[in-house]
């Protein structure tokens, strides 16, 4: 595991760090000293990623350095979920709605969508993590999509973390197509069909929707999948987003009584 900015000896996350691995599954004894517990931990879990452009500018920097700061935590929070035997991971990278931002900062983040794959790939696969994108890739130049249906082909067989990358995703868009699609089935729309052919069908029922930088809204984002979900809202604009607060906001899921609108703490 990587960690920036912590000091040898100063937490448990630390000491971890500095024990100089990469993406090394942590044992039961290593998560309990987190305040941790495996049987407690969230199997699905997601992230809108929000407040890159702010965390610029309150440095005077320009947003693409926002959003470059923000990839480089995002391998960190990869890392740590992968560590921590999560099973899904669902990145919020680009919305249906994104497209409505200044060229320039679509090229932007286009090109750190493309450096991410490339200097990655590798050690996520190594992990066996499995890339999938969460949304219509094709809207994307081909030196964007093209990468990314790579990794998923190179990944599928993978059985580690599922990292699920919403690209040109909405939520809206989604539903509307798992009803078309399984309306179009001889069975019509059931749950069950309707399910199957949403993004995530593969993925664990979402259990924890995290979202960064202050705004208390899911943006048009799984809508469906966090009917459930625990959500949990930071202050901390994405870059900040650090290893400390993620493992605090799962110290704050495992506290949360789960009732799935029944009595128990227990899905019905
Ligand atoms: C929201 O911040 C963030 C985004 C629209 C992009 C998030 C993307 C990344 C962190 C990079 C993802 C990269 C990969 C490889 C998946 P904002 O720009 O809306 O911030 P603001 O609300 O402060 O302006």
């Amino acid at each position: 595991m990587i960690l920036s900015g912590c000091k040898a000896g100063t937490s448990p996350l630390c000491i971890l760090a500095h024990e100089g691995k990469t993406m090394a599954k942590l044992t039961r004894e290593q998560i309990e000293a987190l305040g941790l517990s495996p049987e407690h931990l969230p199997r699905h879990v997601a992230m809108i990623m929000d407040g890159n452009g702010r965390w610029a500018k309150a440095r005077s920097l320009p947003r693409a350095l926002g959003h470059r700061a923000g990839v480089t935590r995002l391998k960190g929070i990869i890392r740590l979920s992968s560590d921590l035997g999560i099973e899904a991971l669902s990145l919020f990278a680009f919305s249906t709605e994104n497209w409505k931002r200044p060229v320039e900062e679509i090229d932007t983040l286009c090109s750190l969508f493309v450096e991410f794959f490339i200097k990655e790939f590798d050690e996520l696969h190594e992990n066996r993590v499995r890339i999938r994108s969460l949304g219509d890739i094709s809207k994307f130049p081909p030196r964007v999509s093209g990468l990314i249906r790579d990794a998923e082909e190179k990944t599928k067989a993978n059985d580690g973390l599922k990292l699920n990358i919403a690209m040109n995703y909405g939520s809206r868009d989604e539903i509307l197509r798992a009803a078309r699609l399984a309306a179009a089935e001889p069975g019509g729309v059931t749950q069950e069909s309707f399910e199957r052919h949403l993004y995530t069908a593969d993925s664990p029922e979402l259990d924890l929707l995290i979202r960064t930088s202050g705004e208390q809204r899911l943006s048009n984002f799984l809508l469906y999948q966090a009917s459930y979900a625990e959500l949990i809202f930071t202050e901390d604009f994405w870059p900040d987003f650090s290893d400390e607060r993620y493992v605090d906001v799962l110290r704050q899921y495992a506290r949360r009584s789960r009732r799935f609108g029944g009595l128990e703490d227990t899905k019905q």
